[in-house]
This record gives C-alpha cells, structure tokens and sequence, in this order.
C-alpha cells in the first residue's frame, strides 16, 4: 500500500518541482547567450592622421536578436591591441538601418543619403525617397546625431555595456521591417594617429589651429572663436606632427575589433529601449553634442565645471542600466530626479601606466550603473543630468552624454506555486495557473483513483496471504 501512496506522491512531486523551480523559460537568458567577434575594414592611420569613416555593411550577427553587449578595441595587423597613445580612439558608434535590398549605392551615397550629413542643412534627407532608413535609438535628441544604438570612446575597453537580464535591445523584429528592406549595420569609427605629434592632447581635442583647419568637413567657414572639435578633426585632416617627421610617415592598419553578445529573441526576453542624453541638448532637442570646458580662474584642486541639464522623459519605464560618456579631464555624471535623488552615476576611471587599457593620462573606462532595483520613471518626470570635468586646465570639444537603458516592463514574478496563486495579471501567469489547475486536478484523480484501486487491491491481497 506505502508503495501506490509513494508513486502518487512522486508524481505529485514531480508536477510541483516542473513548476516551482525557478523557471529556466523566464529569466535565465544567460545560458543562451552567443558571442562573436568581428573586425571592422581597415583603416589606414599615419603619423598624425584622422580617420572617421561611415562603413555600412558590417559583420553582424543577423535574425531577430536580442542585442547584450557591443564591445570593442582598436588592434594592429597582428591583432594586437594598440594603446590610446598611438592610437586616440575619439569614438565608435553603431546604428542600425534598412537598406533596400538589391539597391547597390556606393559608400558615398550611402553616406549622403542616410542622414548623418543632416546636420549639413543643404541635405535634407527625410524628403528623399530612401533607400536607406535609419532605425533610431529611443531618442533624445531629434536630429540625426545620438541616434546610435550603442557608443563609446577610449572608456571602451573597461566599460561594461551589458544588458542586464532578462533584458536586451531587440534587433530587426520581422514585423517591424518595411516590406522590401533587409537589416544592417553601420559603424563610424573616429581614430587619431598622435604619434610623434606635437600635442597629444591638443590633438585629441581637436584643436583647430593643429589641424590648420578653417573649415569643417561641409567645406563651410568655422564659427568665429570655434577653438576645437569635431568640425577639426574630422575624416583625412591631419594633426600637426614633431618637426622632423613627415605627414603620411609610417603607414599602418588597424581595425577595430569588436566582441557581440546576443540571444536568439524569444518570449523570455524582455526588451530595452536606449535613449541618450546630450547634456548641450537643448529644449527643442538640438544635440550640439560637444562643448568647452573654460580653465579655472583660481588655482588648485577645486577647480571642477559642472554642467546640467533637465529633460522630461518621453516613456513610462524602468531605468535598468547607465553609462555616460567622457572625453579627458571628466570626473564622472550623474542623473538625478527633481527631488534631488540620484538615480544613476557613472564615473571616469583613468589609467597609470602604458599598456592598453590602462594608458596614463586617458579615460580608460567609466563605470555603469546597474541600479539594485530597476528604477521607475513616469511619462513626463524631468530627471536632470550633471556632467563634472576638471577645469584645472581649459578642454576643447568635450562631451558629456549619458546613455540609458529603459524597459517598459518588468519580469514576472518568478513562477513558484505561491507567486502563481497571488498572480492576478499577465496572461502568461493566467496561464500557468491554469495549467497548474489543471494538472493538480489531474494528479488529485489520480492519487484518488489509485487509492481506491489500492484498497481493493489491498483487500485482495489481504484475502490471500
Ligand atoms: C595650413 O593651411 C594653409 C592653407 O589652408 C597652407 O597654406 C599652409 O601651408 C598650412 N600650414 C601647415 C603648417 O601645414
Ligand atoms: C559634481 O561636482 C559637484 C560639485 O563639486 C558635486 O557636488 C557632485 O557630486 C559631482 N557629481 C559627480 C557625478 O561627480
């Protein structure tokens, strides 16, 4: 009799254990995780010399994905990482977009036609009938620029940009595609050769007057007192290098090298939308992208500019992951709600030493923020950014971005039989309480049927011994 007792018991066990256990269908997207690495084309670097190509096309991983980390490092022939010394990794970024498929336009057009040129007015690229459609990040800023997914600069080899789970950033979702169109992937990456420069510094911050440049990459007069930036160093300019030295001296290739960790999309995901915050944004949601930073009238230590801004969120969310960017002489950022409560920091690491990774003088990371709890943001809550850099000494064309990652929903509780009974909302847990309904009745007949079979099967035997 104990052994048709034990039977029903262990079914009932069984049934319990399928359900109760922390379901690997819910939240362990960690053990589907894939990885590849890829090289970017290569870029031709001299002694002093900027490139800042728009490749479109790149490797990447394809299919509904979702996205969990894009890291990346700039390495030589030999795939050996090369230092910020050499070479100043000013930034990479990638963004997605559809491109007509069999539309066979040059890098050129491609370029003109996808919208970075945007911030030239004479292109306006929204009133062309595209065979490039940029797929934009969740905002804020409403030109063109900041609309990449994911970006850093020399930080990027000790800055975590992984999504925490069960999040990630979904990729191409079939039904989101315009009919006609196939997924792709552009990469700008902005690289400065400062060896055997002048000023390293002065060339990694893009001052005007070592480039000998007057005008910006639209062939356009510089604004008066632009000192230095972006519009100084963009793609083939040339900073100035050591006398002695020729421009265009010791040629070399290099890539960037960049690792992709995904997961096949599936219900188990939940996904995160990306949204940047530009702290030069402006009420409109121009992006100027980059500012000066004025060296400190007093001497000493104290000196620190800090910048704010307030933007009103666009979504009702949680706040699950941020990391900001910054250029040399920042100290760290911060967002904060109005009540003054600070939400996410991030903060420059430098190095002090040599070797890649940890080159003296340089952002070599910034750490993210992966809140405790993912923080709640309501539609329309301002929340305030605050960007700190050094003013001991004056900064050209710094920039002071804060990247967010922004579920709009978060994951069920886990199924375990008591949270199942609780669960009033969501289908999936309505529907797993059905199930569980069901099986236990199921396994309630069971235990009865056998029971009763048990009883007269015990009778029976007790009849014959
Ligand atoms: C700077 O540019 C001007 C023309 O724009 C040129 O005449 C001059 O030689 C350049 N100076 C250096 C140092 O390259
Ligand atoms: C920025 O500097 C101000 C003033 O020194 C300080 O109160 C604040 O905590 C700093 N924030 C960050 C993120 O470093």
């Amino acid at each position: 009799m104990a052994r048709y007792h034990m039977s029903s018991l262990i079914l009932l066990f069984l049934v319990l254990a399928l359900f109760a256990s922390p379901s690997q269908g819910f939240l362990g997207t960690k053990n589907k995780i894939k990885s590849a690495v890829f090289l970017s084309p290569k870029l031709v670097m001299s002694l002093g010399s900027v490139s800042d190509p728009y490749l479109f096309d790149i490797d990447f991983p394809r299919g509904h994905i979702g996205l969990k980390s894009f890291d990346a490092e700039v390495v030589d022939e030999a795939g050996k990482p090369v230092p910020l010394h050499e070479t100043y990794l000013h930034h990479w970024a990638v963004q997605p977009y559809y491109v007509r498929k069999g539309s066979k336009l040059p890098q050129r057009e491609m370029f003109a036609n996808h919208g970075f040129s945007q911030q030239d007015p004479q292109t306006n690229l929204d009133s062309r009938s595209s065979d490039i459609i940029l797929v934009k990040n969740g905002g804020l800023c409403r030109s063109s620029v900041l609309r990449h997914y994911f970006g850093l600069g020399s930080e990027t080899r000790k800055t975590s940009t992984y999504v925490p789970d069960p999040y990630a950033v979904e990729i191409d979702n079939p039904e989101e595609r315009p009919d006609g169109y196939e997924f792709k992937w552009l990469l700008n990456i902005h690289a400065i050769d400062t060896r055997c420069v002048e000023d390293k510094t002065g060339c990694t911050e893009c001052h005007c007057d070592l480039y000998n440049v007057t005008v910006n990459e639209y062939g356009r007069a510089l604004r008066p007192g632009y000192k230095g930036g972006l519009h100084c160093c963009y793609d083939k300019t040339q900073c100035r290098v050591k006398s002695g030295f020729g421009n265009g001296e010791k040629q070399r290739n290099l890539y960037l090298k960049y690792t992709v960790k995904w997961v096949d999309w599936d219900y188990t995901v939940l996904p995160a939308t990306i949204y940047i915050l530009d702290v030069t944004d402006s009420q409109e949601h121009i992006c100027h992208v980059e500012y000066d930073v004025e060296p400190c009238k007093t001497n000493g230590d104290g000196c620190i500019d800090v910048k704010k801004n307030s933007f009103m969120m666009p979504f009702n969310g949680y706040i699950v992951y941020g990391v900001a960017h910054q250029h040399a002489g920042g100290v760290g950022a911060a967002l904060y709600r109005e009540n003054g409560e600070g939400i996410c920091t991030s903060m420059a690491k430098y190095g002090n030493g040599v070797e890649p990774g940890n080159e003296a003088g340089y952002i070599v990371g910034m750490t993210s923020c992966y809140p405790a709890a993912p923080v709640k943001v309501s539609y329309g809550e301002t929340l305030t950014l605050e960007v700190n850099y050094s003013s001991a000494v004056g900064h050209t064309g710094v920039m002071g971005l804060f990247y967010i990652l922004v579920a709009q929903q978060l994951p069920e509780p886990e199924l375990s039989l008591p949270n199942l009974f609780q669960a009033h909302a969501g289908s999936v847990s309505v529907l797993a309480f059905l199930a569980v309904t069901v099986l236990v009745a199921v396994v309630v007949l069971i235990a009865a049927v056998t029971y009763q079979r048990q009883n007269r099967e015990d009778g029976y035997h007790s009849l014959t011994t």
